[in-house]
């Protein structure tokens, strides 16, 4: 008898905490959405949680405003972590085959995994995941799955992804305050990368840029794995912060304008010489200084972007290209600005296989639900692409009452 999931997807994003409620059926595989809220975020810096408790208080006003809507109580989340403190290693480990007929057991893959994840990291920053790239069994290499396989020797080359312990730990008490228990944590670009990009594009060679209000994720994908992912402390609310300043105004009317007026395009929105004008505010300004304040910092945004691609040896190299998603790519001209920028094909990345969600702002909430369904389909027991989901619960009881 077919059965179904519910799980939950908590986003704790620098601009807004977004949640999705969402079921799953196992027959049909179909996902419905049974209750979805987003509400103003305090407490969070360029991604990291810097107050827990005015976090908490958001969590539970959305946990509230969702139950008024009437969708059930929930108790456990999977939730995101971003910031720039996270950031990716290559690592690898060996360990020799236990069995006797030296067939490779799922304990050995564990083991090897483990080994991987046993480096000399500062007592501040912790493993948050491991995913295996390849494993290689007696000098053999690009196996994919090495369980059952003959052999003496295992080697796994694996990408850590690293943590600075301090915001791991805020995390954790934001989320048990508000009275509820973490499921999985999972980096944001990973959740979001999940949920825009395709696996024909993962096999390609694709890379994601999720643009957020207070920073940018970026992950890249070839031969259908992780190669490498960043984080920036840079978003959309620079250039908020950068047209507020520009145009001498309040926060409130600059994020209006940017949102009203702003755009990247090439064509000329308006005709030569005529203002921008904000009568309340005694604002006028031209389209074209507008215009040169966004771009500015979109352009450092991109910057970093290119900075990332070299450093994996990726410039202008990845056939799939690069997929905007996150709430500044929807400056209009965007696309046009990173194909320009990054000379590769762009084009924007709402989440997909979430039905009646294309808001690209929801991306990363869309990719920890779908994430969390792939890990609750593949069982509990996740061989592969280990979470600490175990430990940080766990670590995380520990804060309960
Ligand atoms: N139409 C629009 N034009 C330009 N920018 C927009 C538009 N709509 C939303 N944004 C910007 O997108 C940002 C919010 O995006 P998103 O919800 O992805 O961020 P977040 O998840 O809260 O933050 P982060 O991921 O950085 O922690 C805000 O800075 C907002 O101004
Ligand atoms: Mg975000």
């Amino acid at each position: 008898m077919a059965k179904s999931i519910i799980l939950n997807a908590l986003d704790i994003g620098t601009g807004s905490i977004k949640v999705l409620v969402g079921q799953k059926d196992l027959g049909t595989q179909d996902i419905t959405i049974l209750g979805q809220t987003q509400a103003l975020s305090f407490g969070v810096r360029k991604g990291e949680i810097s107050n827990p408790q005015e976090v908490s208080q958001g969590i539970v006003a959305a946990k509230e405003h969702l139950q008024k809507s009437g969708a059930a109580k929930i108790k456990k989340v999977l939730v995101n972590i971003a910031g720039s403190h996270l950031y990716s290693l290559q690592s690898q480990g060996l360990v020799s085959v236990s069995r006797a007929d030296q067939k490779i057991s799922k304990e050995d893959i564990q083991r090897v995994l483990q080994a991987s994840r046993a480096l000399n990291l500062p007592s501040n920053k912790e493993v948050l995941n491991v995913f295996a790239k390849e494993f290689v069994v007696d000098g053999e290499g690009g196996i994919e799955d090495p369980l059952g396989l003959e052999g003496i020797r295992l080697e796994a080359k694996v990408l850590l992804v690293c943590a600075f312990s301090p915001v791991l730990e805020n995390l954790g008490s934001a989320v048990t305050e508000a009275d509820l228990e973490i499921e999985e944590v999972i980096p944001s670009p990973l959740a979001s990368a999940r949920a825009c990009l395709t696996p024909q594009q993962k096999e390609l060679g694709v890379g994601l840029v999720d643009i957020g209000a207070g920073n940018t994720g970026v992950s890249f994908f070839e031969t259908g794995k992780l190669i490498d992912f960043a984080i920036f402390p840079l978003g959309s609310a620079n250039i908020t912060n950068d047209i507020a300043i520009g145009l001498r105004t309040e926060i409130v009317t600059a994020e209006r304008i940017k949102k009203e007026f702003g755009t990247l395009s090439f064509k000329k929105r308006k005709k030569k010489g005529s203002k921008i004008e904000i009568p309340e505010k005694s604002l006028s300004f031209s389209p074209k200084f507008l215009k040169d304040i966004i771009e500015a910092r979109v352009s450092e945004i991109f910057s970093e972007v290119q900075k990332e691609l070299k450093k994996i040896s990726k410039q202008n190299l990845l056939p799939g290209g690069i997929v905007l998603t996150g709430g500044g790519s929807f400056l209009p001209g965007i696309v046009e600005f990173a194909k320009h920028k990054l000379k590769l094909p762009c084009r924007l990345g709402p989440p997909r296989n979430v039905p009646g969600i294309e808001d690209l702002a929801f991306s990363t909430c869309c990719g920890l639900l779908l994430s969390g369904f792939d890990s609750r389909e593949r069982g509990r027991e996740r061989v592969f692409e280990e979470g600490m989901g175990a430990k940080l619960r766990k670590l995380f009881k520990m804060f309960l009452p």
